[in-house]
């Protein structure tokens, strides 16, 4: 039973309930009750790479819908404090989550995953100038929040490795990173360093994600490969990381993100995409 969440009063009452069931009861002195918790743990998975702009909030995003597709109950904390995008990417822009007992309350979106974010807590387009402690103790914020019943909160990082990352990586000790890269060869330098940064702080790594990985044309739906692919794949290989999939460069996903409705959300080849990834984090998460 679920302890932990009874008040006092109801704690006393079921203290006392017990104890007069078993009170006179043969062979029965005294009655000692003992109410534990047993909760289920919450999952904390980050995604983070070594260099900006290579798809870590989309990616964040959606896995999260693949995830609660997958009929988990899936939490999304945007730790990207300066510049925040969930808001667009779940379609919640406008709408301000309410506190409990000061602590803040995610916003359910349309997708079915609960979101918090900066960028529903703040004025748009107001920059956050912020020193390191203030967006530290935002992201504090935004993590120890009242996620309920949330069960996976997958974790959107900013790019670099400022003051927000470290204390997200040190203090918060996520169960587990997903590094997203690009297939160039020095996004995945810039990767194999993030990976050392969660090493350092004694992270698991869940795997590598190549994104960006070969063009399809809108016009004729056939694939080519401006940037080359397998890069990322053939990384993870070697430095014996596993590899978790690939999301080819498709304007269909830049479309989809715009308009607030993550393409996961959907059945077809795009959606398998970060589908089977999500498979394949399900599969981390139940060895673990
Ligand atoms: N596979 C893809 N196909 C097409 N566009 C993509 C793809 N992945 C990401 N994008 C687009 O690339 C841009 C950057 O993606 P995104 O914001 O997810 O990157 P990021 O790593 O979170 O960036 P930042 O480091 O600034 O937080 C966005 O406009 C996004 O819609
Ligand atoms: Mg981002």
């Amino acid at each position: 039973m679920d302890a932990g969440g009874l008040d006092a009063a109801a704690r006393e009452a079921l203290e006392s309930a017990v104890k007069s069931a078993l009170a006179g009861a043969e062979g029965v002195d005294e009655v000692h009750v003992a109410l534990t918790a047993d909760k289920q743990r919450r999952r904390m998975i980050a995604i983070g790479s070594g260099k900006g702009g290579v798809g870590k909030s989309t990616l964040a995003a959606n896995l999260a819908v693949a995830m609660a597709r997958r009929g988990r109950k899936v939490g999304l904390v945007d730790a990207d404090i300066y510049g925040p995008s969930q808001q667009r990417l779940l379609k919640t822009e406008g709408q301000k989550p309410t506190a409990s007992k000061e602590q803040l309350r995610p916003l359910q979106t349309e997708s079915g995953v609960a979101l918090l974010s900066m960028g529903n807590l703040v004025e748009q387009d107001r920059a956050i100038a912020w020193r390191g402690p203030m967006a530290s103790g935002a992201l504090g914020q935004l993590v120890d929040a009242d996620w309920g019943e949330t069960e996976l909160l997958i974790v959107d990082l900013p790019p670099g490795t400022g003051d927000v990352q470290l204390t997200m990586i040190q203090k918060h000790k996520p169960d587990g990173a997903v590094i997203v890269s690009t297939p160039q060869d020095l996004a995945l330098m810039d990767a194999t360093r993030a990976m050392n940064l969660f090493n350092a702080a004694d992270v698991p790594i869940v795997g590598f994600v190549e994104n960006m990985a070969g063009y399809i044309c809108p016009h004729c739906g056939e694939m080519s490969d401006p940037f080359g692919s397998g890069g990322a794949e053939a990384v993870a290989n070697q430095i014996d990381v596993p590899f978790l999939g690939r999301i080819p460069l498709d304007i269909a996903i830049r479309l989809a993100s715009d308009a607030g409705e993550p393409i996961a959300s959907g059945d077809d080849v795009r959606g398998r995409a970060f589908d089977a990834i999500a498979g394949r984090l399900e599969a981390w998460l139940a060895a673990g």
